[in-house]
């Protein structure tokens, strides 16, 4: 993954409910193939607020078919990097972005038959619609059905266009919307995405066995209900792909082993690569993880989230050992592999290498 950061201007801000906004970027011919995504996909971003460097990550709410590089913004309380971009970007500013990254993806093939449902909550819908917008455009023979939940109405994010979407895929495509707060006629659309409400779901609307792939983005309790009545129903892991955007805190217990496993590690070597770059960096545990060693030292190692669940600073361990707090980021194929998440990981042994050029 490249861990460069790109000037793109900004074509277009729209507003799409009273507090998230959609952002559509102009793609010079230049950076057309850095910025060639695969759906689901999100993109990193950089800035500057009284002098702290703040990075956000947010996903591509368009299908790669559509030609053009957009993301989806909602203002979260107290978030400054999300309320100034409702609140002050505009067409023509240039923001500092990363190339397109993420594994929330899916190969959808042409000449594929398959079912696939996603289980969105709020802005979860963002990189489930890129989702969605490609299986419909590229596999003309594929169903997609959406569980989309919101508070009320006005703040469901992307409506029309995913009106839109129904009436034109209109055998292929289903949507059902859940509010919170407001009353539907029909009792099984009423309230939230919670477990009760998804059990019912897989027992009256879905037959689980015959679905290829289930998608799941939204809010932490949503996505923890959605992953486990699918595992209850005997779901293969493999068939659940699910987005994070962020975690809640370590439990007491989890930071205190974390902290006695980053005292353990004090004074330990590690051969760190970074764009065919390598330097010899010590463990220091007041800094926390690899990560933090490494940019100490003065490596530009990528990273995003600091939370383990956007794999932005993703690196392979070629030797020796390290464990990490917490992975939401990285799929089992990739930990068999050797990635690890580095914001998350502490060296274990002595003489550790990992490589951020994979
Ligand atoms: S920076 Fe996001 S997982 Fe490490």
């Amino acid at each position: 993954m490249s861990i460069d950061f790109y000037k793109l201007r900004v074509a277009e801000v729209k507003r799409e409910t009273p507090d998230a906004v959609s952002v559509r970027f102009e793609l010079p011919a230049s950076l057309r193939d850095t910025f060639a995504f695969k759906a689901g996909q999100h993109l990193t971003f950089r800035r500057a607020f009284g002098g702290e460097e703040v990075r956000r990550n947010y996903s591509v709410c368009v299908a790669p078919s559509e030609g053009m590089l957009k993301i989806g913004v909602k203002k979260i309380a107290g978030g400054v990097f999300s309320g100034w971009v409702n609140d002050e970007l505009k067409a023509g500013d240039e923001l500092d972005v990363m190339a397109p990254h993420g594994s929330f993806c899916w190969d959808f093939t042409a000449g594929a038959r398959r079912a696939y449902v996603a289980f969105a909550g709020g802005s979860g819908i963002t990189p489930i619609l890129s989702l969605m917008k490609a299986a419909l455009a590229t596999e003309p023979n594929s169903r997609f059905i959406l569980f989309y939940g919101n508070r009320n109405s006005a703040g469901v994010m992307f409506l029309e266009e995913i009106a839109g979407l129904k009436d034109r895929y209109l055998d292929r495509l289903s949507v059902y919307h859940f509010l919170e707060d407001e009353e539907e006629e029909i009792e099984l659309f009423n309230g939230r995405l919670d477990r009760a409400k998804i059990d019912e779901l897989l027992i009256q609307l879905v037959k689980p066995a015959h679905v290829d792939a289930f998608f799941i983005c939204g809010p932490g309790p949503m996505m923890d209900a959605a992953e486990d009545a699918l595992l209850a129903r005997g779901v293969d892991k493999g068939r659940i792909l699910i987005e994070r955007f962020t975690t809640g805190p370590l439990s007491a217990a989890q930071a205190a082993a974390a902290r006695a496993l980053e005292e353990k590690a004090a004074g330990l070597k590690m051969s760190v690569t970074l764009n065919g770059r390598r330097m010899n960096v010590t463990f220091d545990p007041a800094k926390h993880s690899i990560l933090d060693n490494v940019r100490a030292a003065g490596l530009p190692a990528p990273f995003a989230c600091k939370g383990g669940v956007c794999a932005t600073c993703r690196a392979k361990v070629t030797a020796g050992e390290v464990s990490m707090k917490v992975n939401y980021g990285l799929s089992a194929q990739e930990l068999a592999d050797g990635y690890v998440l580095t914001c998350q990981a502490t060296p274990v042994t002595e003489g550790v290498a990992l490589t951020y050029d994979v």
